[in-house]
């Protein structure tokens, strides 16, 4: 079966034919990437709501990491398969890498910053310090938001359906079992004792 990489996809649009980078935050685009189709768009991020335009080829975790300052999403593999970019589209986990931000135009997007709530921690960012969940960090956000995302849509998940509601966020170093504890401790489903080194 033949692959179609997203540059492919982009490039076959057409809007990927112009070479430009990305403005940095604040500043005007390049005067080469004017000539890229632009769309004004509106996002509501963490409850705060942004009026952008952006070029049509963007990604939505381009638009989080380099717009919006908000690099708690991770680039890891930028082709759909680890999930270190997941984030909250209207409730529901996605592949930011995946999306184009004109695609998220007037929905809600929630990221890892959002969790924690006037200085606190939520629930499942303590259970998975508490379970030794995060071992490189690189994945932790992604994992969070798909524990998040499976926590609102069931609340009290067995370990079964832990597995399968994070089966698109790899983690290399397998540390498979700690995440799945730290998600089943914040779903009040086992209690999170800290872990000892071995
Ligand atoms: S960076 Fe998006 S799935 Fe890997
Ligand atoms: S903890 Fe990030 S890859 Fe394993």
């Amino acid at each position: 079966m033949s692959r179609i990489s997203r540059r492919t996809f982009f490039e076959g649009t057409g809007a990927g034919l112009v070479a430009s980078s990305v403005p940095l935050r604040g500043q005007p685009a390049p005067p080469a990437a004017r000539t890229v189709p632009q769309t004004a768009i509106k996002l509501t991020v963490n409850g705060r709501v942004h009026r952008i335009t952006v070029e049509d080829r963007w990604t939505l975790v381009e638009v989080l990491r380099d717009y919006l300052g908000l690099t708690g999403s991770k680039i890891g593999c930028d082709r759909g398969e680890c999930g270190a970019c997941t984030v909250l589209v209207d409730g529901k986990n996605v592949y930011s890498c995946s999306q184009l931000a004109v695609w998220a135009d007037g929905r809600t997007v929630e990221t890892v910053e959002g969790l924690a709530q006037n200085g606190k921690l939520d629930p499942l960012q303590q259970a998975f310090i508490r379970c030794d969940g995060p071992q490189c960090g690189f994945c932790t956000s992604g994992q969070l938001m798909s524990a998040r995302a499976l926590l609102n849509r069931n609340p009290h998940p067995n370990a079964e359906e832990v597995r399968a509601g994070m089966t698109g966020n790899i983690c290399r170093c397998g540390n498979y079992n700690h995440y799945v504890e730290s998600v089943l401790a914040a779903a009040g489903m086992r209690s999170a004792q800290p872990r000892t080194k071995a």
